[in-house]
């Protein structure tokens, strides 16, 4: 099928069966113009507490995502077109490291990235994404905090609220390849352009940009700021829509090649099979959605 075909089934199908597509900012060009919504993790998440009149959800994105919005509406059918979309950080920290990480600090606080299993968020007592972390973190005052899964978000958490955390050493292979000399020669190529990186990327390339944001902070910034140009350090097509939303203004890529491939495994030729077949079905044992429901809904509430 023609792409036109695909876009034109896709939607025919979407009606007919009351589904709805949601798709993270990292998504395929052609996934994301056929969204109804698109967002960062947070506002994914907010939006599936807010869907009453469909009755499927079309997940465009890795699978943590998608089991997130089961968690949290497990009312309605969630679909991933790619059930091997998967996030390597999510995917980095076994359970048994947690409960281990739990046995030798009893008294700490668990605050999970929601870029986590189901399993993994059923171990914690709280969830933030990047767009909250540093907010989540700074209401439990006085606690000791174990900050998993993600080492360079916990360490820029820590850096920004002057805390010690304990962290475990798992990254996401996309933003921790980014350098503190990718940072100095954007500098020298784009002196007019702020450096806008995401919180997953090592601290010292945080340190040394003007902005550490989450995907959704980047599109806010863009949208509010009176600059022209930014040099943008994260997933790739994150330049696709932030061109599309601000043709006036410019946007470069950190470095080339900053690639999420699990994030790029959803196609629409894989979301209208989806669609006609309403597969694959993220299924979960309802013991586990209740005990990782309870962070979630904690994240969402603050
Ligand atoms: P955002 O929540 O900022 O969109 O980030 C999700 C993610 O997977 C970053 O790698
Ligand atoms: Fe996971 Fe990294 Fe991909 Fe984000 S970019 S979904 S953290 S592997």
């Amino acid at each position: 099928m023609r792409t036109q075909e695909l876009k034109e089934e896709i939607a025919r199908l979407k009606a007919e069966k009351k589904a709805v597509i949601l798709a993270h900012n990292y998504q395929l060009p052609l996934v994301q113009d056929v969204a109804d919504f698109l967002g960062d993790s947070l506002e994914l998440a907010k939006r599936v507490r807010k869907l009453r009149d469909r009755k499927i959800i079309v997940f465009c994105g890795v699978y943590f995502m998608a089991e997130t919005a089961r968690i949290i509406n497990p009312d309605k059918k969630v679909i991933i077109p790619d059930r091997e979309a998967g996030c390597a950080l999510a995917e980095g920290l076994r359970p048994e490291e947690l409960v281990r990480l739990k046995q030798q600090h009893p008294e700490a606080k668990v605050v999970c990235y929601v870029n986590s299993s189901a399993e993994i968020k059923a171990l914690s007592d709280y969830c933030c994404t990047s767009a909250n972390a540093v907010e989540v973190v700074e209401g439990l005052r006085g606690e000791e905090i174990i900050f998993v899964p993600d080492i360079n978000l916990g360490r820029f958490v820590a850096w920004r609220l002057k805390r010690k955390i304990v962290l475990p050493a798992s990254n996401c292979y996309v933003h921790h390849r980014f350098l503190l000399r990718d940072v100095q020669k954007a500098r020298r190529l784009y002196p007019r352009a702020k450096i806008v990186v995401h919180p997953e990327s090592p601290l010292e390339v945080i340190e040394a940009s003007d902005y550490a944001l989450s995907t959704s902070g980047m599109l806010k910034l863009a949208a509010e700021s009176s600059e022209g140009e930014f040099v943008i350090g994260t997933e790739i097509s994150m330049l696709y829509r932030l061109r599309k939303e601000f043709p006036r203004k410019k946007f470069y890529a950190l470095k080339p090649g900053a690639i999420c491939e699990g994030m790029k495994k959803i196609t629409l030729a894989k979301l209208y099979e989806a669609l006609t077949l309403l597969k694959e079905e993220v299924r979960l044992k309802p013991v586990l959605i209740e005990r990782a429901r309870r962070p979630l809904e904690r994240m969402l509430e603050s």
